[in-house]
């Protein structure tokens, strides 16, 4: 069973890792094509409230549920609550963890795609100024969308099993800052194109009657969680390797600005572009993969930036995948025999195998539509919007009235700010209300 327990090296590895978790494909590729289907500005105001409000006191919620027990998802919720049900709530967390990782592996693999493509110049001379060509092409190949979900996959598996400060942590620690300041100069530099007025107004002029409709306001629930990674178990495994110096809100506060800051900023990259290029916001999953090359063809010296985003993109994802396959891992590590290595083999073949059929989704298997949606889009909805929304919910009802208030309170090192009745209220009332009504609405049918 566990031995001597792994801890971070420092208290900024732990920020840095939480980062590199939150910070990934969500706020690029998820964000651009969310937001543009549901509006862009309206769409925008719903989710930063929905990050203040719901996701962050959830966040700190999971993190003090980690790491006083030191344990897994479930072992989290054993030791708060023994002899109950609640663990359920922690393997509910374990599963959606996989679920996500099964498709996330496969977009990361298009990020990789593009990297390969980008240094080898391929990208460039293939496409022409037809990315949509290019990357109907790519996707509608029966084996290279695995392959590289595969390369993507074993990559992660490769870093997990390095361990947490010799694998998750230095991984994390050049990779972040660097991928920041880049989304900041894409940003500029997609101010600059003629027509970008557009895409600014797009994002931060809302169409308020866009408020009204109930599907804009689930996606951005939704996406918020996905985006933070609430309800997916990975701050309580993260926080369970915290040292107990580690401040709690300042660490949790630090995380949740930087998550939306870098969406915003992203979305500053894209959506000017897709004006300026005369592309349609709406277009889906495939958003980012369309739009970003042709800014990067347009600009000066534009192929080497690009190869070095795509090279980000990978990596940001890589941080997020690495996040997601921990969960498992510490779970299975915490309650067999096994050691890492082999828990990382399990969990990482079966996860490849339930990814395979998504990641032809969009090529050979087209054909299969659930509500509409291709295979991986629909599997993304369902679990971003309903799965996550409801461990959410049940992770601030745990902490919100049933850990008790002293408990909460301590754990969270919130027991002396005044803030603290606020987390509570927040947690108790708020949280609730809101999923509660959305996953309502979704089950009397929307
Ligand atoms: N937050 C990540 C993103 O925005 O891409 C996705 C994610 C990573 C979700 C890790 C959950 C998680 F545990």
């Amino acid at each position: 069973m566990a031995g001597e327990r792994e801890q971070w090296g420092s208290g900024t590895g732990f920020v840095l890792a939480t980062i590199g978790s939150a910070v990934g494909l969500g706020n690029i590729w998820r964000f651009a094509y969310v937001a543009g289907e549901n509006g862009g500005g309206a769409f925008l105001i719903v989710y930063v409230l929905s990050v203040l409000l719901v996701g962050a006191p959830i966040v700190i919620a999971e993190m003090a549920l980690g790491r006083q027990a030191g344990g897994d998802a479930a072992t989290a919720f054993e030791r708060a609550a023994p002899n109950s049900r609640w663990p359920l709530v922690g393997w509910l967390g374990i599963v959606s963890s996989c679920l996500i990782l099964s498709y996330y592996a496969v977009i990361a693999g298009w990020a990789l795609k593009y990297l390969a493509g980008g240094m080898l110049g391929t990208l460039w001379r293939t496409a022409g100024t037809d990315y949509g060509g290019y990357y109907a092409r790519f996707i509608a190949n029966p084996g290279e969308p695995v392959a590289w979900q595969m390369a993507m996959l074993a990559v992660a598996m490769l870093v997990v099993t390095g361990g947490v400060q010799r694998g998750i942590e230095v991984v994390n620690r050049y990779l972040m800052p660097t991928l920041a300041v880049f989304v900041v100069g894409l940003a500029v530099y997609s101010a600059t194109l003629p027509g970008a007025g557009a895409g600014w107004r797009f994002l931060f002029l809302p169409d308020w009657s866009a408020l009204t409709d109930p599907h804009v306001i689930i996606a951005a629930l939704g996406q918020s969680f996905f985006s933070l990674g609430v309800g997916m178990a990975v701050y309580i495994t993260y926080a369970s390797y915290m040292s107990p110096q580690t401040r709690i809100p300042v660490n949790a506060g630090a995380i949740i600005l930087g998550d939306t800051l870098f969406a915003i900023l992203a979305g500053l990259a894209i959506f000017p572009a897709v004006f300026a290029f005369g592309m349609n916001p709406e277009a889906g999953p495939k958003l980012a993969f369309i739009t970003l090359p042709q800014i990067f063809l347009a600009m000066p010296a534009g192929k080497v930036i690009g190869a070095l985003f795509f090279l980000l993109l990978s990596a940001a994802a890589l941080t997020s995948m690495v996040a997601l396959l921990e969960v498992p891992v510490a779970a299975i590590v915490h309650r067999t025999p096994l050691k890492r290595w082999g828990a990382v083999l399990i969990v990482g073949l079966t996860v490849f195998v339930v990814g395979i059929p998504l990641a032809m989704s969009y090529g050979v298997l087209s054909d299969i539509k659930v509500g509409g949606r291709a295979l991986l889009d629909a599997l993304d909805q369902a679990v971003s919007n309903y799965l996550l929304a409801l461990a959410g919910l049940l992770v601030a009802l745990f902490v919100g009235w049933r850990w008790g208030r002293h408990n909460a309170l301590a754990a969270a090192d919130l027991d002396r700010a005044a803030v603290g009745a606020a987390w509570l209220w927040l947690l108790r009332v708020v949280a609730p209300l809101v999923i509660g009504l959305i996953l309502l609405n979704a089950l009397v049918g929307v």
